[in-house]
């Protein structure tokens, strides 16, 4: 399988409102918007994301658009983000695609926030060489709750 990432379409945008509706992943990335299937707040959040997020990535599997990479935030303080489409989960798609992100922005420190018990996603930022930094409180609504949340950095 080859992963590769390129430039958001706007065609991209209906296929990644319906992965980042799945059931399995919201409750496992836990800080989500507060209604994910609203699709105008959805359209809202993308146009913000794409004005102004430093890189956004759509990562393709085999050429179909599998998921989303991003990294945003002000210089010394830029964090990265992903989701995969549930279909194609457990094959390296993740991380194969946080390693693109990476080659592509040189700049470090880069931080990543994960649900504490977000075990896939906590593999994924530790084999791409991030560290678990501070344990923080946070409300997770698809979880109704408040949880843990672990930052995590890539030092250069
Ligand atoms: C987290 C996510 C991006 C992982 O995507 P993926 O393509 O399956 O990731 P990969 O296959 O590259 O790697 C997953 C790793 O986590 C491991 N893993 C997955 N679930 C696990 C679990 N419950 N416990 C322990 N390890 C787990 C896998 O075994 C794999 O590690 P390995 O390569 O050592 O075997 C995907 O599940 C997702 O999009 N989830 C919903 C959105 C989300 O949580 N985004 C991140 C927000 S911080």
């Amino acid at each position: 399988m080859r992963v590769m990432l390129r430039e958001v379409h706007d065609s991209d945008l209906p296929v990644f409102f319906r992965q980042m509706n799945d059931p399995e992943a919201l409750r496992m990335a836990a800080f989500t918007p507060a209604d994910p299937a609203d699709r105008d707040a959805f359209d809202a959040q993308w146009a913000r994301i794409m004005s102004s997020a430093f890189v956004v990535r759509t990562i393709l599997a085999d050429g179909d658009v599998v998921g989303n990479a991003a990294v945003y935030g002000e210089p010394g303080e830029r964090e990265v983000t992903y989701w995969v489409d549930r279909a194609w989960w457990g094959r390296g798609v993740a991380t194969a695609a946080l390693r693109g992100l990476l080659a592509e922005v040189a700049e470090r420190p880069l931080y990543a926030r994960a649900a504490a018990d977000n075990a896939g996603s906590l593999r994924v930022l530790e084999k791409c060489g991030f560290r678990r930094s501070v344990l923080a409180r946070g409300f997770a609504q698809a979880r109704g709750e408040e949880i843990d949340e672990l930052v995590l950095v890539l030092q250069g």
